[in-house]
């Protein structure tokens, strides 16, 4: 491994005395160069030289994704546009996308952090790769693709979509690992249940999930159901994209942070100060390297906690339990979606297919959720999954939701990330 990737062998000496050298250069960076965040540390009275130690970061302004939306498009660079081989930009649901761009370095960079996860993930030189991440202004496809690249892999640049194809490809290509987002991967298994096909008759041996929460229930749903090791990979496009930190396939024990190039810090998303070491909260991230975009505590609204590392000494997340602008908040209860995953994959009759509809009758919002049963059910077998999940449900966070089961293939499915959410209730 260490061959390969010798700052996985890193003590935790060293990589603290790297991680402060990179963040007074990225400070300094920022400072110079990115107008709206000097204009943040001089309203706040700070200066880059007032970082003397790793703890000092957290005196400095977060960054928000709002200041990014302000600077759109080119505002946050911190090079000249001239020197940006790259751009990227979030989907935008709301409002303007979000750019960001990569120097030449930023992508080589990017390129050796994604390889990184990948043989975390269990990936190899030689081994053929088939990536279903979504190509485009999308971080997922590309991202991914280069590190396929550089650790030597054959890459199938499939993108998403084309579900009949997918496992022709997987199929016929023979990879032996496969990239896209756990929901995707379950449409994909029932697309191979479609063809009659048995994933385990195929070279695909390992899943490289990520781009939205997936909970621990649906590792073990995506390995029963396709025969694989179903590893974590978590990234984001304002900090780079995927591979921002990877779970190693041997322990799956939490995505292991490359911290020599991305500093972490856990905050309590009111009051915005760190939370004790291992407790939960926000995570929020300083970029260590990067040319053309660094981004100094940039707040990810991802909801997870720091764990001590276990592979290498760098640290690992708990698996996101959500974001913090996901949390829905039902008759007075907060509830993520993920908890409500937990509690349908508890029966086996049901797939990891579902959607949470939201709305509102007179005063009371009204929960319903949709789920999924995995074959054809009887009527009496049907109304069981349904009392038992109400059941569930009310025991797990005492909201008495109302519970439907669609028919196997009744719930849209999505070709990227999952919307699991539609709320129709009125905006106050
Ligand atoms: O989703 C980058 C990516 C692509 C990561 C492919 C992994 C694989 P964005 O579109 O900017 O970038 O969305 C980033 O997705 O803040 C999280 O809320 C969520 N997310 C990403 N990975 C995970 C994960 C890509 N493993 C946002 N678990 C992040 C939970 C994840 N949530």
């Amino acid at each position: 491994m260490t061959e390969l990737f010798p700052e996985l062998a890193m003590s935790l000496d060293a990589l603290r005395a790297l991680q402060l050298e990179r963040l007074r250069a990225t400070l300094r960076h920022a400072y110079d160069n990115q107008a709206p965040y000097r204009a943040k540390c001089q309203a706040a009275g700070v200066h880059p030289q007032d970082l003397r130690t790793l703890d000092d970061l957290s005196r400095f302004p977060f960054t928000e994704k709002g200041d990014l939306r302000d600077a759109y498009p080119y505002g946050m660079l911190a090079i000249p546009r001239e020197r940006c081989v790259r751009v990227h930009a979030s989907s935008g649901t709301t409002g303007r996308p979000t750019v960001v761009g990569y120097s030449a370095k930023d992508i080589a960079t990017w390129g050796e952090l994604m390889a990184r996860s990948l043989y975390a993930g269990g990936a190899r030189p030689g081994d053929i790769i088939h990536n279903a991440y979504g190509y485009g202004l999308f971080t997922g496809g590309l991202g991914a693709h280069y590190g396929a690249e550089r650790l030597g892999c054959t890459v199938v640049p499939m993108s998403g979509g084309f579900g009949e194809r997918q496992v022709q490809l997987i199929r016929e290509f023979g990879a032996r690992v496969v990239l896209m987002t756990p929901s995707y991967m379950l449409a994909i298994a029932d697309e191979f249940e479609r063809q009659g096909i048995d994933p385990r008759d195929t070279a695909m041996r390992i899943g490289i999930f990520g781009a939205e929460p997936w909970t621990e229930a649906m590792r073990a749903e995506i390995e029963r159901r396709l025969g694989i090791d179903a590893v974590d990979i978590y990234g984001l496009s304002e900090v780079m994209g995927p591979g921002v930190a990877c779970e190693f396939v041997e322990s799956k024990d939490g995505p292991t942070i490359w911290e020599d190039h991305f500093y972490p810090e856990i905050i309590d998303p009111v009051s915005g100060r760190p939370v004790a070491e291992g407790e939960p909260g926000e995570l929020v991230f300083t970029t260590l390297s990067k040319e053309a975009m660094p981004v100094v505590r940039y707040r990810t609204r991802d909801l997870t906690r720091l764990m001590p590392g276990s592979v290498t000494a760098m640290r690992r997340m708990a698996k996101i339990t959500g974001r913090s602008d996901d949390m829905l908040i039902v008759r007075g209860v907060n509830l993520f979606p993920s908890q409500v995953e937990e509690q349908i994959l508890r029966d086996p009759a049901l797939s990891g297919h579902y959607v949470i509809e939201l709305s509102r009758s007179g005063a009371l919002d009204d929960l319903l959720v949709r789920a999924e049963a995995r074959e054809a059910q009887e009527e009496e077998e049907r109304a069981r999954s349904v009392a038992d999940l109400v059941q569930r449900l009310k025991g797990m966070c005492g909201l008495t939701a109302e519970v439907e089961i669609a028919a196997p293939g009744g719930i849209e499915r999505s070709l990227g990330k999952a919307r699991r959410v539609i709320d129709r209730r009125p905006k106050v």
